[in-house]
């Protein structure tokens, strides 16, 4: 498949996560939901919060999804996190999604997003995030 310039992948440090996708994972046309990516980018962004401060938090918000390219079965997806803001009791995570395929690896970048993880108290009243 030939795929747009935006989709080429670039070189990170080591995903926050990497999951190898299942016939489970797909809709009728046979590509992953897209929801499923997006649990899997929610669970890497609060992976990603816990190592900056162990406390417990919620997603406040997913910014600006666009899905790139499809995902397919057997395909083993890396979720790549870094820091954009560390507020009070919020911090910002860019999560970046990509793809491996096939016998050749090719690496293919299906999205990326910004997320926003709230530290919260055991009554859900976000909290002062105390960095490790
Ligand atoms: C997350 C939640 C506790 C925040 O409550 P709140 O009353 O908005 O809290 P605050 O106004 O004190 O904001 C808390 C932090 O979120 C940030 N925030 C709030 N709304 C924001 C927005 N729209 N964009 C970016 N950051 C935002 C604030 O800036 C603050 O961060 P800071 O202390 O680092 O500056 C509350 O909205 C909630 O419980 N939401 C549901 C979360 C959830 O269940 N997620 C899973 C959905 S299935």
């Amino acid at each position: 498949m030939l795929l747009p310039r935006s989709a080429m992948a670039e070189v990170h440090q080591p995903p926050q996560i990497r999951v190898v996708m299942m016939p489970k994972d797909t809709n009728a046309r046979g590509h992953i939901f897209g929801g499923v990516i997006l649990s899997y980018l929610d669970l890497a962004a609060a992976e990603h919060a816990r190592e900056i401060a162990p406390h417990e938090y919620v997603t406040k918000l997913l910014r600006e999804v666009d899905f790139i390219a499809p995902v397919l079965v057997g395909d083993t997806v890396s979720y790549y996190t870094e820091t954009v803001r560390l507020g009070k009791t919020s911090v910002t995570i860019r999560v970046r999604v990509e793809a491996r395929r096939g016998r050749e690896r090719q690496t293919i970048k299906v999205t990326e997003a910004e997320v926003v993880m709230v530290a919260v108290d055991e009554h859900g009243t976000p909290t002062a995030i105390v960095p490790r």
